[in-house]
């Protein structure tokens, strides 16, 4: 009997599957090894085959087993001579050998298979989280004059002083916050990078990240990539989509050090109370932790007037806001941003992206600056999603959908149905997501990490009102069909 027991053993320990097995049976013999790297597989009672235990009892199984560390043999010798000295922090040897596939792979994988087995169903995409609209015209016909400039052509470093002026004048006047230019602003090449260099101005080995979940994890990877750990908050409809503070053990205040926040979140669209900044405020301080609060999609804001961190008395003290052209000024690929706040905190930031960049192209940062003097694209972006969202409630909602108009972002998180009509039962939003896509060519985004949720953007392709309407119809006609069961 082959048994697999979980058990450790000093045996071959590669990964395996079928397609190496079937790779091994065609190639013959395989090329000489170098015995310092590839010690030849002997016929061994036991190996670990996917990072599983597996044991022979008898003498066939001992030569089956044999054939597989030959397999997982001849699969390492295709592997290139670097396999072995990939950083653990990205998987070590097994880097690009694992199985798993992650959503939205699993996603594009449905989409694909929806597409090639029912080409007469038209995809009806809630799935993208990108702005369907380019950047404005005025801000394009800015960068096409400046692309040509020769002044512009250099290194920008840290960014240009004209980009931080428009963004002290755009804090301002939307939030009132005033910023010094040139110490407590600096841009970024979107807001995607700062938020990977946060740990590397702030956490060493063993420091705590706080993150809430679900959300956008990109701080949370390069904690770990600096050997620090990240505690998860996870916001939940029972704490209106708040992180409970107060329920953060003692040993992990006191070894955190930063605590990304993100408002209007994605994807639950819940936007930030003055009092949980207030909340925010008082914890960062008491527990000594730096706070930077991820406003990408500030400008999406439905509830209230966009609603800054640092407009808030003490927020400057303890953090940081990062920003984001991507989402309110249809400004995705263009790749601009900043970060703002504490000067110490800016200065760090600044030192770290000095060390990493050398700064946007200066006729897009040009460009940019031209977009953050305009008050009307953001306001335009911020209408046309509004509608979008309203219609995308209402219509949900006619279905059995439990959902009211998210306070910002361009998405809906609404709780996914247990099961349908017919008596099909969903465990996961993954499970019934998946559902949609192969079985109705319905595109959403699953969230399991704090209940299970669907996630539906407002970014979908639509030419004009009657066309964003005829979707609207489509989706109703087929969620009818399907019947939705919450309880
Ligand atoms: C919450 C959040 N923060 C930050 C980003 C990064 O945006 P960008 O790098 O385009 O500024 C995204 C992008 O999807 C996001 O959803």
């Amino acid at each position: 009997m082959i048994r697999g027991d979980g058990e450790s053993a000093d045996t071959l320990n590669l990964f395996a599957n079928e397609t190496i097995l079937q790779e091994y049976h065609q190639m013959g013999r395989p090329a000489k090894p170098s015995p310092r790297r590839w010690p030849l597989p002997s016929p061994k009672s036991s190996i670990i085959l996917g990072g599983l235990f597996v044991r022979a009892d008898g003498p066939g199984e001992r030569s089956f087993l044999a054939q597989i560390s030959l397999a997982c043999f001849v699969s390492a010798m295709s592997d290139p001579y670097f396999q072995q000295l990939f950083a653990q922090r990205i998987g070590g040897a097994n880097y690009g050998k694992g199985t798993e596939i992650y959503k939205f792979e699993k996603i594009k994988r449905a989409k694909r298979k929806a597409l090639a087995e029912h080409p007469e169903r038209k995809l009806v995409d809630f799935g993208i989280g990108e702005n369907d609209a380019m950047a404005d015209e005025s801000v394009r016909r800015v960068m096409a004059e400046e692309i040509n400039k020769p002044d512009n052509r250099g290194y920008a470093d840290n960014g240009i002083l004209a980009f931080k002026e428009a963004v002290a004048k755009f804090m301002m006047r939307e939030f009132h916050v005033e910023l010094d230019p040139v110490t407590e602003i600096n841009h970024c090449i979107g807001s995607k990078p700062m938020l990977a260099m946060l740990p590397a101005a702030l956490i060493d080995p063993g420091d705590v990240t706080l993150m809430t979940v679900p959300g956008y994890p990109v701080a949370g990877t390069h904690t770990k990539y600096y050997g620090g750990e990240v505690y998860r908050l996870p916001l939940l409809a029972e704490n209106d989509f708040f992180p409970d503070l107060d329920a953060i053990p003692e040993d992990i205040r006191r070894r955190a050090k930063l605590l990304v926040i993100n408002y209007p979140n994605s994807p639950t669209g819940k936007v930030a109370t003055r009092a949980f900044y207030e909340k925010v405020i008082d914890f960062a301080m008491t527990n000594q932790i730096v706070v930077a609060q991820d406003a990408a999609h500030i400008m999406l804001t439905y509830e209230t007037k966009p609603f800054s961190f640092l407009e808030v008395p003490g927020a400057r003290d303890v953090g940081v806001e990062i920003h984001s052209l991507s989402k309110g000024w249809n400004m995705i690929g263009w790749r601009m941003g900043w970060v703002c706040g504490h000067e110490r905190l800016v200065r760090a930031l600044a030192d770290v992206k000095d060390n990493c960049d050398s700064g946007q192209f200066i006729a897009t940062q040009k460009a940019a600056a031209a977009a953050l003097n305009d008050a009307e694209i953001p306001r335009q972006t911020r209408a046309k999603y509004r509608r979008r969202l309203e219609k995308l409630v209402a219509t949900l909602r006619r279905c059995g959908f439990d959902c009211r108009m998210p306070g910002g972002s361009y998405f809906l998180y609404t709780p996914t149905p247990k099961a349908i009509a017919d008596g099909t039962q969903f465990p996961t939003a993954e499970a019934f997501s998946q559902y949609l896509i192969c079985e109705h060519s319905i595109c959403t985004v699953p969230w399991d990490d704090a209940g299970s949720y669907l996630r539906f953007s407002a970014t979908y392709e639509a030419a004009d009102e009657a066309a964003e309407d005829a979707l609207m119809d489509e989706t109703e006609r087929r969620m009818k069909q399907i019947g939705p069961v919450f309880s």
